[in-house]
């Protein structure tokens, strides 16, 4: 089937909130879709390899005139891409040569916590440069790259600290999917900003605690972008890299598109759609085909009803590629014997948010689950539908399963691996969450601002060996 709906619940859609900010078409000159170049490693064995990654400010040509005052990684804005090969050990110096304190939270990696994973335990001072290394050992996924210190993490973001992660790996490289990278393999971050005067963002003149939006889309860190598609199948991955904003996404001509793999790599089978919603730090990797559609046209990518992405189609080889019905096995574990369900509450909107009826505390462990262990979370939002909204839950060190939702089924395009989740109000998410690595880990809405706010709390995961294993916690009172 090609299912024609964004199946979360419509009286939740941000275009309801209150201070919701309408998209709104850019007037400026199209311009090329920035993509962001592939990181060159510092150095490269059969098995190993060597990134340096710094943070960095600087200045990003967005709209004519005055250039804006961004922050990125290896570049103004966002980030170079990052490639992980499976099985390959990975060394990285991680720079900061920001005027504050940050962090670099790899978000869907499976390495270990706190300080691997690079949530707010993790800090790097200015000046600073700290290494990490680890084996990548999970599928091939896109996953991102983006500063996580509590509490400005949304703050940062903002600022552009975002870039993407291309796990690879064999499988994947088996199938007939598109991967010359910008040529018909694209990474798609989708972000939206407000522009003040001499072309500057100002996030605290733009605050909401639920979430801080911008009319302007902002694709790859470009306003109004186009793409010069030169094969008939493209496959683009989408990163929904905003602050808050839900996009909801359709091409014209109705023209369909597949999914073939979700935040945590591909899916069991692929997916049809004309519609596709994402919520906050949600990927999906689509293929599109433009074979029906004639060189010299023009085809757009909508969110709701706001241009984003313009394919511009030029000549391009024919092909005609079948994907298989079933493109990977994903594995669905047996739950451990005698575990609870257990239970998390995401409540509240703006100032009020909760997980579980408390605010994140760097220095509370709220909950252990031993490494190896299956275990079922039931997450509910407890919003009302009427005035409530989509939270998006994210779990770092694990990619999960979702087993259903409010007892039903998941969506159609949740039956691969997930890290984020988005809830609807009144809904049960029920998840199949296990650890393959120890530590601390976050777990918290992805809407940045509501994590900030205190929607979020950690969990220890930990080994028979080491079941009171203790690791330096920040504190806000050391930041
Ligand atoms: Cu994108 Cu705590 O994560
Ligand atoms: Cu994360
Ligand atoms: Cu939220």
């Amino acid at each position: 089937p090609t299912y024609t709906d964004y199946f979360f619940d419509e009286p939740a859609y941000n275009t309801h909130d209150g201070g919701y900010v309408p998209l709104e078409e850019p007037q400026t000159p199209q311009q090329a879709l920035r993509i962001p170049p592939l990181l060159k490693p510092d150095k490269e064995t059969a098995t190993d390899t060597y990134y340096t990654v710094e943070a960095q400010a600087g200045e990003t040509q967005l709209l004519p005139g005055a250039k804006t005052k961004t922050w990125g990684y290896n570049t103004t804005l966002l980030g170079q891409t990052l490639v992980f090969e499976k099985g390959k050990h990975m060394h990285i110096a991680l720079k900061n040569s920001l005027p504050e304190l940050t962090t670099f939270h790899w978000h869907g990696l499976n390495v270990p916590g706190p300080y691997t994973d690079g949530g707010c335990h993790a800090p790097v001072y200015p000046g600073e440069t700290q290494h990490i290394d680890f084996t990548v050992d999970q599928p091939a996924a896109t996953l991102w790259l983006h500063a996580h210190p509590c509490p400005s993490t949304a703050e940062q973001v903002w600022h552009g600290l975002a870039g993407m992660v291309l796990v690879t790996d064999q499988t994947e490289a088996k199938l007939p999917f598109p991967r010359n990278y910008g040529v018909d393999d694209i990474p798609l971050v989708l972000q939206d900003r407000r522009f003040h005067e001499n072309n500057q963002w100002d996030y605290d003149a733009d605050y909401d605690p639920d979430g801080v939006q911008g009319p302007t889309p902002m694709i790859n860190g470009t306003i109004n972008p186009y793409f010069d598609v030169t094969t008939q199948r493209i496959r683009l991955r989408i990163l929904d890299g905003a602050n808050r904003r839900e996009w909801r996404l359709h091409f014209s001509h109705d023209l369909p598109f597949t999914q073939v793999a979700s935040d945590g790599g591909v899916m069991p089978e692929p997916v049809q759609f004309t519609h596709l919603m994402l919520t906050c730090a949600e990927r999906a990797e689509i293929i599109v085909d433009f074979g029906s559609v004639k060189p010299g046209e023009t085809v757009t990518l909508y969110s709701d009803d706001v241009p984003i992405v313009r394919f511009r189609i030029h000549d391009y080889q024919r092909e005609d590629v079948k994907l298989p019905d079933h493109l990977v096995d994903i594995p669905d574990p047996d739950v451990t014997p005698n575990t609870p369900v257990r239970k998390v509450v995401m409540s509240g909107m703006d100032e009020q948010v909760m997980i579980d009826g408390k605010k994140f505390a760097m220095q509370r462990i709220d909950a252990k689950q031993q490494v190896g262990n299956v275990e079922l979370w039931d997450v509910t939002n407890t919003n009302e539908m009427d005035g409530g909204m989509v939270h998006p839950y994210h779990m770092h060190g694990t990619q999960f399963l979702v087993v259903s939702r409010n007892g039903h089924a998941p969506y159609p395009n949740e039956h691969g691996f997930k890290d984020t989740v988005g809830v609807n109000p009144g809904e049960t998410v029920r998840l199949k969450v296990w650890f393959d690595k120890p530590g601390v880990f976050m777990y918290h809405c992805h809407i940045i601002e509501h994590e900030d706010g205190g929607m979020m709390a950690q969990i220890q995961a930990y080994t028979p060996e080491e079941p009171n294993k203790t690791y330096k916690l920040m504190d806000m009172d050391t930041l």
